[in-house]
């Protein structure tokens, strides 16, 4: 049994998933389109992220962020795994194996201009929720960034008996050690209770079929989401109120769409919330109409308010990139409201400005200055939905591309070397940007090859097939392993074809 992990579940790493919502830039650019002031992103700038789990996020954005970045999590292997990959960039960060608890009583730290946690909040005990608060009480500059997500009640209500089960049966159970066996056995408890038709199925429908979400995910989430021994839901006005102890006030949501009222709410619900004008009350009614279960919330030490003026100027002087070809871009998407199609002839011409000159960066002025009849109001929305959809991404400035291009190289140079001998960091870091872009394996395998100077298709399928050959690894299609040499080759042939048309000149145009 572990002592130092208070309750959290550490018989199995986390999974090595990437967070925009971390990134300084990210958060600076949610907090703009709301119309609050946020520090300006520099060299003298520190940032923080608590309990980084793998630290690709965490590694990502101090590699591709300028300023100092520091972090921690409990977890030494964790830790260890995050400090191997921040030698490898070169980036100036500081992860440590502290615990929140001892972060907290750190006399090292400088002054943050943000300070962010994911995937966290929820799963750790009261008494840990205050360390975090008194490390951005101590630590989070006046103006500073905090982000935190949360899952929350009142969509959470009717399925979190189901997480009791889960956990109270693994409790019993008397196992420990790894999550796949343990998370099947809970599994395997539920299914066959529900099987069983307990009346409480009568009163919450859905049970049965999150239960059925949940059976996909990957055993290590799992383990992590529902067996510590902690898993507190929250309502949003709970969590403000926490917040307040340091002196963090409510700014907006990392999801740029809840910007836009139509797109999340009914016209009728418009007309209720109207009607409130405490931000806070209201704020908590719109995650009854949603029946909000997750929460992605940037906070502020002091919000400083900017005009609409000055807010618009910004976001539209601001470069923008594509972080994938045009014909990928689905010009509908699911909203909380229902499917919201997108205006073809809007959209379009918007997003064949971004792709033209291989997709260099460009900013909204340059679009308006070509197209005068475009309206500022249907652009802003325009820009909202596509950065939230994360098919375009607000850039850095020049400056501050060239003080983190270095870093990056290293760090994408290092995750392409790993991702020849294994399938976990599916992300690459833009200087461009900032932030990560997905990069699956043999993406990155590709990446690394071309690199070192084989630049055909040929040449590029035959070394990367040799790296996957030698680990007596094969590829698949349609779901079917292809067995011979010679398939195999070929089918990496279409792969590296692929690869260079479509996916190289987009990491270029990232900086990648
Ligand atoms: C669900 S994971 C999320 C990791 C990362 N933020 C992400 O989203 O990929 C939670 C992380 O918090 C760390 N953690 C939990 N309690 C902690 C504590 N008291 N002090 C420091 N780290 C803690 C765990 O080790 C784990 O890596």
């Amino acid at each position: 049994m572990n002592s130092w992990n208070e309750g959290y579940f550490t018989d199995s790493t986390y999974t090595y998933g990437y967070y925009r919502e971390l990134s300084p830039i990210f958060m600076r650019w949610c907090l703009l389109l709301k119309g609050i002031a946020a520090p300006e992103i520099t060299e003298e700038s520190c940032h923080c992220e608590l309990g980084f789990g793998q630290g690709v996020s965490a590694n990502i954005h101090a590699a591709a962020t300028p300023g100092k970045f520091f972090g921690t999590d409990f977890n030494p292997a964790h830790a260890a795994g995050a400090k191997e990959m921040a030698e490898a960039s070169g980036a100036n960060a500081k992860f440590f194996e502290d615990s929140f608890e001892e972060f907290s009583k750190r006399e090292d730290l400088p002054t943050f201009d943000s300070i962010g946690l994911h995937g966290i909040w929820s799963w750790i005990s009261a008494e840990n929720r205050r360390h975090i608060m008194e490390i951005a009480r101590q630590h989070l500059k006046s103006g500073g960034m905090f982000y935190n997500s949360y899952n929350c009640l009142p969509g959470w209500a009717p399925a979190s008996p189901l997480r009791e089960l889960l956990v109270m049966y693994d409790r019993y159970s008397g196992k420990s050690g790894a999550a796949k066996g343990r998370v099947s056995d809970a599994l395997k408890f539920v299914e066959e209770m529900l099987a069983a038709k307990p009346a409480y199925l009568n009163f919450a429908p859905n049970f049965a079929k999150i239960f059925e979400g949940l059976k996909k995910h990957n055993p290590d989430y799992l383990a992590h989401e529902y067996l510590n021994l902690d898993w507190d839901l929250m309502y949003f006005a709970d969590v403000v109120e926490i917040s307040q102890e340091a002196k963090l006030e409510f700014a907006t949501s990392a999801a740029p769409v809840e910007t836009i009222e139509k797109l999340n709410v009914t016209a009728q619900a418009m007309e209720f919330l109207k009607k409130i004008d405490n931000p806070i009350v209201k704020e908590q009614a719109k995650d009854y109409f949603i029946n909000r279960q997750f929460r992605k919330d940037i906070f502020v030490r002091g919000a400083r308010r900017i005009t609409l003026a000055e807010q618009i100027d910004k976001i539209l002087e601001m470069r923008y990139v594509l972080s994938t070809s045009v014909e990928n871009v689905p010009l509908k998407f699911a909203s909380t409201v229902g499917e919201i199609k997108l205006a073809e002839n809007v959209y379009r011409p918007i997003l064949e400005f971004l792709q033209e000159d291989n997709f260099r960066p460009k900013n909204f002025s340059e679009y308006l200055k070509r197209n005068p009849t475009q309206d500022q109001k249907t652009l802003m929305e325009v820009i909202t939905l596509l950065v939230n959809g994360n098919y375009i991404m607000p850039c850095q400035s020049e400056a501050a591309v060239k003080l983190v291009k270095k870093s990056c190289e290293r760090l994408n140079a290092h995750i392409c070397e790993r991702s020849k001998f294994e399938d976990a960091i599916n992300f690459l870091a833009s200087p461009l940007t900032g932030m990560g872009i997905n990069a699956n394996r043999f993406q990155q395998i590709f990446l690394l090859q071309y690199k070192n100077g084989d630049k055909t298709p040929d040449k590029l399928a035959e070394s990367a097939w040799k790296i996957i050959f030698r680990q007596g690894q094969r590829l698949i299609r349609n779901g079917k392993i292809i067995e011979s040499p010679e398939e195999n080759l070929a089918h990496m042939k279409t792969l590296t074809e692929t690869f260079l048309t479509k996916q190289l000149p987009l990491f270029k145009a990232l900086l990648i």
